[in-house]
């Protein structure tokens, strides 16, 4: 399963979001690294935890920047959460799929991150 490649070009432009999404490609790579199944739960907690951390940041932000798409991209990281959510029962009933999880890391992070998340940098330049 191919990687994630954290690339300059990837930053929308905000320091705290930009760092957090490159971590978010750093625990993201973890999972896909862990070699049995304590590691693979240990990994994905970890993950897991820091998706939900970064989007309550995210959504701080942007009610400080009074973003004015605020509500979609907030019902975007509900159903990325929703997902997550059912990728990780899946995990405890033992019916865990990588390549969901994978699927879900690269349309989340290529997709939201490059066209959902630099409208909120945008959306900050223009108001400096
Ligand atoms: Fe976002």
């Amino acid at each position: 399963m191919s990687k994630f490649t954290w690339r300059d070009d990837y930053r929308v432009g905000n320091d705290l979001v930009d760092g957090q999404h490159e971590h978010l490609f750093k625990l993201a790579n973890k999972v896909f690294d862990a070699q049995d199944k304590h590691a693979l739960k240990h990994c994905l907690q970890e993950l897991f935890r820091y998706v939900r951390k970064h989007f309550k940041d995210e959504e701080r932000l942007m009610s400080q920047l009074s973003y004015p798409d605020y509500d979609h991209h907030l019902q975007l990281h509900n159903e990325i959460e929703l997902k997550l959510s059912k990728i990780d029962a899946g995990f405890k009933s033992d019916q865990f799929s990588i390549t969901a999880l994978h699927t879900l890391m690269n349309d989340w992070l290529l997709d939201h991150i490059l066209k959902d998340d630099r409208s909120i940098g945008e959306w900050a330049r223009k108001r400096r």
